[in-house]
């Protein structure tokens, strides 16, 4: 027997309705705020991620699922939704055409993490990418459809704001960390002392408790942001209120991609325990220059859809069930189950759910599993119902039977 591999999971045929359901409540929501889907390749030249996601960060130094293909070309398998949408974007000449633009996304996302309990291998991630627009207007707007969407699907989180400046300011914060690092160098965790040389924004990433009790000490971002970057968060400050959206400033989320500019931010419940961000996302105004563009601004976010329906199982949010089997026309001999065919056709064709028996079972074993599907009424045709035209229709959940022509059984059924 083949196990799946670690870190997957499948979702089976009695789950799936509830990622039908998030999944449709997301398209719907995007599309009322005029974003139309883009579907972008599995896998993309390694290149991108390295460029685009940034060398320094852990995805793209530890967790790619990287290898050579047959061609010998550094393919990765994508670990976000952002750098293959912005790729696309440029390659297509979306950034040529009506601006801003608006995109969403479903997608599976790869990252070779430990396993754990809202951290998988392999992802889903539901996102959404403005392209054109530099104003916090944006920003806020897209931080209002993910808000919406976690609001339209029950779940009770908090947001968190923060401005990481532009690549002026936030040269000047890079040095004030490193001035405040460099006294700590020794007790740094062996991450931290390249992330120190490289990347010392990074330093505020750490998730081990050394690292994480030497950074509440550190300057905060928000006390050397320029007065563009102060003025942009001001006004994104200002629209959220006009949005009716609650936040709180954390000048510690600094995100695990380098792309962003500015505005960064995040969705944390307190449901699922330690990987309780559902959200993440930001400005990143630089990236689309990055990857080979002209220079063009750009907001997004994206939600994982596991963590959304984890917190969403955690804390009872019921999820409409699809409607079950209306009818399961049950056969007696060769010539009944011929006729209970026909007649399950007729009602696919007009648009009821009706299911026959493919096992040449008994009677009684039919009835067994039609309960098990928790089909709504029963039809068994026999001989002398071939005879009559006509069936006993049973409602299950009543126990009452009641005639039918098979004439009737669209008419019937359809009520
Ligand atoms: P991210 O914060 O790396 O951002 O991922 C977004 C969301 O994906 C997280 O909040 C989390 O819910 C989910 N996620 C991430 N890693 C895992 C994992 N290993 N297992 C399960 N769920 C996970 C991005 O990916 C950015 N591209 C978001 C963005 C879009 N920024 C701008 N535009």
């Amino acid at each position: 027997m083949i196990n799946i591999p670690k870190g997957t999971k499948d979702v089976l045929p009695s789950d799936s309705y509830k990622w039908q359901y998030v999944e449709k409540v997301a398209r719907d929501l995007a599309g009322l705020f005029n974003a139309k889907e883009i579907r972008t390749p599995t896998f993309e030249h390694t290149e991108l991620f390295a460029r685009g996601v940034g060398d320094t960060t852990d995805i793209v130094t530890k967790e790619m699922y990287t290898f050579l293909d047959k061609g010998n070309r550094s393919i990765t398998l994508k670990p976000e939704g952002t750098a293959g949408t912005g790729r696309a974007f440029i390659e297509n000449g979306l950034i040529s055409g009506a601006l801003p633009a608006k995109m969403f996304y479903i997608t599976p996302a790869f990252r070779y993490e430990r396993p754990q309990a809202g951290r998988l291998r392999e992802f889903h991630q539901f996102g959404l990418e403005t392209f054109g627009a530099s104003g916090a207007d944006a920003d806020a707007e897209t931080i209002m459809l993910a808000d919406s969407l976690l609001k339209k699907l029950g779940l009770k989180v908090k947001l968190y704001i923060n401005s990481i400046g532009c690549p002026t300011c936030r040269a000047k914060y890079n040095q004030a960390l490193k001035d405040f690092f460099g006294s700590h160098l020794e007790e740094l965790c062996f991450d931290c002392k390249a992330r120190y040389e490289k990347n010392p924004l990074r330093l505020l990433d750490c998730k081990e408790e050394t690292c994480k009790n030497i950074n509440a000490d550190a300057p905060s971002i928000l006390d050397y942001l320029c007065d563009d970057c102060s003025a942009h968060f001001e006004t994104l400050k200002e629209y959220l209120a006009l949005a009716g959206i609650a936040y709180e400033i954390n000048p510690r989320i600094v995100r695990g991609l380098d792309y962003y500019t500015r505005t960064v931010f995040e969705f944390v419940s307190d449901n699922i325990g330690a990987q309780g961000t559902v959200c993440g996302g930001g400005r990143y105004d630089g990236l689309i220059k990055q990857l080979g563009g002209n220079d063009c601004p750009a907001v997004g976010f994206a939600v994982g859809i596991e963590r959304l329906l984890m917190v969403m199982e955690a804390t009872g949010v019921e999820i409409p069930k699809p409607a079950p089997v209306k009818v399961y026309l049950a056969g007696m001999n060769e010539e009944s189950r011929k006729q209970a065919f026909a007649i399950a056709c007729k009602l696919r064709e007009n648009g009821v759910l009706a299911e026959t028996d493919h096992m040449n079972r008994s009677i009684k074993a039919q009835f067994k599993y039609a309960d098990k599907l928790g089909a709504e009424y029963v039809a068994v045709i026999g001989e002398s119902e071939l005879l009559e035209n006509a069936f006993n229709v049973k409602n299950m959940q009543t126990g009452e039977s009641e005639k039918v022509a098979f004439a009737q059984a669209v008419e019937y059924f359809s009520k």
